[in-house]
């Protein structure tokens, strides 16, 4: 080989390892020493072995102020690429701690800003992975540029492809917005944190002592905000459950989110079910023991496990067809509906509804939560989000109840009234305006003069409405079922509903009660 040549070759090797070291040993060693994997140890984590391939390894920042033209380190603290998860394309982004703090510079943004074009238009799921101190306070309204440019894209990718956030640093100031925008959030415990004004600020203009931690760490926006729907350990463990989430879902919203061979018999009986829920109406059962009995080999994805648990939502798979799932949880808070549940409910049945996924409603509800708190708290327009949210929903709905379906949320939790496509119920399901109690205090107010009358009265409500039979008898509830039969009957209509097609009236968009 020339001379000419070799120096060629070499100085692409040494450009290409200089990238590949990003912000040098020490700075890696300190990422290590906080329990932090580097940007590109996280994507091989990410990514099926040697799938990955870098875009703009080379790309160096424009800034010419803080003679910032002395430090340049290629790749500019992010890397950019695109790879593959089980053999399926997906972009990602990770930000580069190492490297200026993995700040946003306008050259940075603009990195970020290819993938996510190409995401949209290959139309396959775009992945970030944040560590990141913000802004980059050297470049100013360049780096604010590149921020608002990413939150556009985010939004017009919003529905079109999943798009999937991990939080693994800091994160704070406007940069929590992109997340923000996108699907699902999942955060690493005592590493990461998030915030709009950091602890700081807060002491300046409250005069609140909070710590980072408390203030926007994992479980904070895990079990009190809402704002994350995972977390995590560790990087090793986040890596693994995007994975596993990403096997649920389609790669874009024209495509129906991925079968998988199953080997759970689709005709599974299970005898367990008969004894689920109580004979005591307000006795508490685990809606999720139901749940894993009925989906393929006991296999539940649940989102948002730690916030608003009188709600369950999540991905499982029904004769290998991905199915998203919301049940009142009656083990907590009776499974009643507040204003908490109503918005992550809601948020999840329209995420099932753009990309494709069959929602399944396990429903045994007590009612909408009364208080002030509540009222003061808007339940009126929150609980509204959900009704909304089930309503416009035009992909297959298949609703069970298994017990309470008491009045607003009897309507709310996809009832026939609003578009469900096959309402089943079991025996025990009570189906009415309120529980007795309720209802015998309103009707009978100062009527009832002895606790013998008062049994009497409510024993015969029970027997008029504690039961699914009025509701079978007007067509409301297609089939009454079996506890046992609850698998097949789920997987038969969902072959019913396989080729179900609704059209809606144009328009530009709806007005859901934010
Ligand atoms: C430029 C920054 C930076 C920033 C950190 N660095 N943040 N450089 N702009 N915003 C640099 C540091 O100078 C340091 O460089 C390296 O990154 C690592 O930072 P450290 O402070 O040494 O690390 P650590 O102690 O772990 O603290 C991390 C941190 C802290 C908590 C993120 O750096 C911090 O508070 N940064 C500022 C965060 C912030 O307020 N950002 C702006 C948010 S407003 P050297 O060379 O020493 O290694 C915003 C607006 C967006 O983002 C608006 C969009 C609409």
């Amino acid at each position: 080989m020339s001379k000419s040549l070799e120096k060629k070759f070499k100085e692409f090797e040494d450009r290409s390892k200089a990238a590949e070291i990003g912000g040098g040993a020490e700075r890696i060693e300190k990422q290590h020493a906080c329990n932090k994997r580097t940007a590109r140890e996280r994507i091989d984590t990410l990514l099926d072995p040697g799938s990955f391939v870098e875009l703009d390894k080379l790309v160096i920042h424009r800034c010419r102020d803080f003679s910032m033209e002395k430090n340049l380190i290629p790749g500019d603290g992010v890397i950019t690429g695109y790879g593959k998860i089980d053999g399926r394309l997906v972009y990602v982004f990770a930000q580069d701690f190492t490297v200026f703090g993995g700040t946003l510079s306008r050259a940075n943004a603009d990195k970020q800003i290819k993938v996510l074009e190409l995401a949209l238009k290959m139309g396959a799921p775009v992945i970030g992975l944040n560590d990141s101190g913000g802004a980059r306070i050297q470049e100013g309204v360049q780096s604010l540029s590149g921020y608002a440019d990413i939150f556009h894209l985010n939004v017009k990718s919003s529905g079109v492809i999943p798009q999937i956030s991990a939080i693994l640093g800091p994160c704070a100031g406007g940069a929590v917005y992109s997340p923000a925008l996108t699907d699902f959030i999942f955060m690493v415990k005592k590493t990461s944190y998030m915030f709009v004004t950091g602890p700081e600020v807060i002491k300046s203009v409250t005069h609140e002592d909070v710590t980072k931690n408390e203030l926007g760490g994992a479980m904070t926006h895990n079990t009190k905000s809402g704002v994350a729907h995972f977390a995590a350990e560790d990087d090793v463990q986040i890596m693994m459950m995007v994975r596993e989430l990403i096997g649920y879902l389609p790669s874009n919203n024209m495509e129906d989110p991925p079968l998988k061979a199953c080997s759970d018999d689709i005709n599974r009986r299970e005898e367990k079910l008969q004894k689920l829920v109580p004979d005591d109406p307000n006795k508490p059962y685990d809606i999720t023991e139901l749940i894993e009995a009925v989906v393929d080999n006991g296999g539940f994805f649940e989102v948002q496990p730690h916030y608003a648990k009188n709600i369950v939502i999540g991905f499982a798979r029904l004769g290998g067809r991905p199915v998203g799932i919301v049940a009142n949880q009656p083990a907590h808070l009776a499974g009643v509906l507040d204003i908490n549940c109503s918005i992550k409910g809601a948020r999840f049945v329209r995420f099932c509804d753009a990309f494709n996924f069959p929602l399944i409603t396990f429903e045994d509800v007590p009612g909408f939560l009364p208080g002030t708190l509540q009222e003061y708290g808007g339940i009126i327009k929150h609980g509204a989000k959900l009704l909304y949210a089930f309503s416009e929903a035009t992909v297959p709905k298949i609703t069970i109840i298994t017990r309470k379906a008491y009045g607003g949320a009897y309507c709310v939790m996809s009832s026939k009234h609003i578009g469900a496509d096959v309402n089943f119920a079991y025996p025990t399901a009570e189906i009415a305006v309120m529980g007795s109690e309720g209802a015998i205090n309103i009707l009978y107010r100062n009527k009832i003069e002895t606790e013998e009358d008062r049994k009497k009265i409510i024993d015969n409500y029970q027997d008029t409405f504690a039961n699914p039979y009025k509701a079978a008898e007007q067509g409301y509830i297609d089939e009454i079922i079996m506890p046992r039969d609850t698998r097949p009957k789920l997987i038969q209509a969902l072959e019913m509903t396989e080729n179900k097609t609704e059209t809606t009236p144009p328009r530009k968009h709806g007005n859901i009660p934010l």
